[in-house]
This record gives C-alpha cells, structure tokens and sequence, in this order.
C-alpha cells in the first residue's frame, strides 16, 4: 500500500498566485496531504482562507505565530515534507534562496530541509530573462533544486513572452511524479491505449462506451515518470494530453487496432485500458437517418476483438488487459485472462459509486497468470497505476 505523501506548498507573491489554488485540488485528489505556506506578499493576493479550504490544513505565514501545538513549525514542516514546491515563484524568492537568505516562513522551511524542493518561477519576461534571475536559476539548479520551467505566451502584464507559469496540470503531475517514483522503466518501451471508441452510425450519431480515459492516461503519466518511453493511443477524451509522451488520437475500433499494431512489435509493455466498442452498426449511413414514425432498427456487428489479436501475436510482450464487469467480475476476469494470453488483467467493478468511470479514483483487483490475485483498495487512479507498475517490475 503507498504510504501518504507530503507536499509543503510555497506560495509566493506572483499574479499567478490564484493557479496554485488548482494545483492544491488536483494533489488533493490524488490522496497527497498539502501544508500550504504563503509569503505575505502572497496574502495581498488571494486569501489564505481558500488555500486553507482547499488543503484542509491551517495555512502558515508569519514565523513567529503562537503555534497550535508546541513544535517549532518551520523545522517540523521541512522534516514532514517530502517535497517542497513554491508555485508560483517569484524573482524574490529565488534571488533569497539562491543567496542563501531565510527571513520569513518559506524562505525558513526551504533552508532547514533535506527533501526536494522544486520551484515553478512565474514572472514578467523582462524580470524572467534577466540576467541576475538567469544566473539565480542556474546557481540552484547546480546545487540540486529542481525547476518546472515557465511557457511562452501573453502574460498578465499584456507582454507577450516567457515567464508565464507552467500549466496547472503539468505542474501537478510532475509533483506527483517526483514523489518517490521509482525510475525503474528506463530504457522500456511502454504502449498505452485509454479511452472509448466510437462506432459510427451515420454522420452525427454514433454509439461508445463509458470511458473518461482517466485511467489509461495516469499509466501513461506514471509509465513516464519512471523513465519510459511511452506511447498513448486514446479514443475521444476531454482530458489534455499528458507531456512528455507519444500521443496517437484515434475515434473507431479499426482505427484503433491499426495504430495498436504499427506500434506493438517493439514494445515491453501494453497496457490496454481503452474501453472499445465491441460492436458496431452493419452499415454505416453517409446521410443523417431521418426520424420515422415507429421503431428504429440498428442491426450490430461484431467489431475487433484488438486484445485477443495481440494475445495471439504475442512475442516478448508483458500484456495487461482490462475487465470492467458488473456481475461474477473475478470469475469472468479469470476467463478472460487465460482466452487473451495476457500476463495481468485488471478487474474493475463497475458498480461501485465512487470508483470507476469518471472519478478519479479507483478500487481494484490485479490477477496475475500465476494465479495471484491482488486487491487494490480504493486510491486515486495515479496510485493504482503506481501499484501495477510495481506488481510487473517485480516491486510488490
Ligand atoms: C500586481 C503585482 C504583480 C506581481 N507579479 C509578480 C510576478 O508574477 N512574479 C514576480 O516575481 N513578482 C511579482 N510581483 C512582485 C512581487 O510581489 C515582489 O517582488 C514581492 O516582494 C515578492 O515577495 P515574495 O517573494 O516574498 O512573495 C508582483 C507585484 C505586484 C504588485
């Protein structure tokens, strides 16, 4: 079971002060305990009283507070944490960390730690580029400090340029990806697939099935972060499309199965989390089918079953296989392990209220070909990932 993650939030100063309030949601639900510290000049921003919320912890900045319990509040934070990230960073606290200077709480914590601290700097193009900020950067960077460095684009000033803070999302799933990921995958060639697929009926209807590609996505995400190079082929998904990895869009079953089998034969692992259309209407109509009076009949054919293709060409693959069932799951996961030649399927009850589907998170069992079964209680989808990797590297 993965133990709870600390993340000690530097907040500091910048406009961009309102975006770590999402960063905090999106660590939140991926299980990780935040303790937020802001600067004073953060403060003029926004409220602690949001971060407080959000993090449902007390929200520290001022050094010298009365402490709730008698702990000397910087010293015990920098030991509790198992990384420190300051989001968004301005050009001050960089400069003070980089000279060395600790003159309030943040610029304290981040002295007295020995985990890691990444910054995310946020800042006018001008200031950015700077030589002395440049120079501040490259120093930390030299001594061990991590950075997620910011985009180009219109910044809050109205200057177009770099400095704009990394997008939320990426900034979360680097943090999370620094937290005690293993870099076991370097080297590995990992193939994904996530998501539905769609089986057209004519231009403007068509049926799928129920996949926010959420889970196939956080495999990805944490097959990189270990170090692999990974290849994401996803059916129609809302969710953005995660960095750092070989992103193939694909909409039908056909056009799944192609990009599957143009990618397969060099791969160590695949993972196949996609939820697709197992059937699909017998003809398509090029012309949207006018409403009658009466029923409507839509005949439906067997599609691709793509698992049980690449079980039978299966050569030094590690196949893993996805089951979501709503009756005698175990037992037909068991069934469909053996029919498909896969090493591990992942048996998903689709019953339960609170996992699955769009939620993000999930309660699962992995069989093994070896006949162990292993149940993964409800965590967030990112960590059941984490737990699968673990089970095929061997690590569990
Ligand atoms: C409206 C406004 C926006 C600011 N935006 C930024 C910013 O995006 N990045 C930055 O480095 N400083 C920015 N500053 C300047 C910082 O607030 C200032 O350097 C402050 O001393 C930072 O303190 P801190 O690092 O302790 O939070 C801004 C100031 C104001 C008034």
């Amino acid at each position: 079971m993965c133990k709870v993650k600390t993340v000690v939030l530097g907040v500091t100063g910048g406009i961009a002060v309102y975006k770590a309030l999402d960063v905090v949601s999106r660590l939140k639900k991926q299980g990780i305990e935040v303790h937020v510290i802001m600067t004073k000049s953060a403060c003029e921003f926004v409220n602690p009283l949001s971060f407080q919320a959000l993090s449902q912890n007390m929200v520290i900045n001022d050094m010298f507070d009365e402490p709730k319990h008698w702990e000397i509040q910087h010293i015990s934070l920098a030991k509790k944490a198992d990384l420190i990230a300051i989001i968004p960073a301005t050009a001050n606290i960089i400069g003070k960390v980089s000279n060395g200077i600790a003159d309030d709480m943040l610029s304290t914590t981040i002295m007295a730690t020995k985990s890691k601290v990444v910054f995310a700097p946020a800042m006018n193009t001008n200031m950015y580029t700077n030589a002395i900020v440049q120079e501040n950067i490259s120093r930390l960077k030299g001594l061990g400090y991590e950075f997620i460095l910011p985009d180009t684009g219109r910044l809050a000033c109205g200057d177009v340029g770099e400095g704009k803070l990394a997008p939320t999302d990426v900034i979360s799933d680097t943090i999370i990806g620094m937290l005690d990921c293993p870099k076991d995958m370097k080297g590995k060639k990992v193939l994904v697939t996530a998501g539905p697929t769609i089986a057209p009926i004519d231009p403007v209807r068509y049926i799928t099935n129920r996949s926010s590609g959420k889970m196939g996505y956080s495999i990805a995400e944490e097959a990189r972060d270990r170090g692999a190079d990974v290849t994401l082929i996803s059916g129609p998904s809302s969710l953005r499309r995660p960095f750092g990895v070989k992103f193939i869009s694909v909409n039908t079953n056909s056009e799944m199965l192609n990009a599957v089998l143009d990618n397969y034969k060099d791969q160590d692992v695949v993972v196949k989390s996609a939820a697709v259309a197992d059937y699909k209407p017998q003809s398509y109509s090029s012309e949207k089918i006018k409403k009658i009076d009466g029923k409507l009949t839509l005949n439906l054919i067997k599609d691709s079953d793509i698992l049980k293709k690449l079980g039978d060409i299966k050569e030094k693959q590690i196949l893993v296989g996805f089951a979501a069932e709503s009756q005698e799951l175990i037992k037909n996961a068991e069934i469909k392990l053996q029919k498909k030649n896969l090493d591990y399927i992942v048996a998903n009850d689709i019953t339960s209220k609170d996992t699955g589907f769009a939620s993000s998170y999930n309660k699962v069992t992995v069989l093994c070909k070896d006949g162990q079964k292993i149940l993964l209680e409800k965590m967030p989808k990112r960590m059941i990932a984490r737990e699968l990797f673990n089970l095929i590297n061997g690590k569990r």
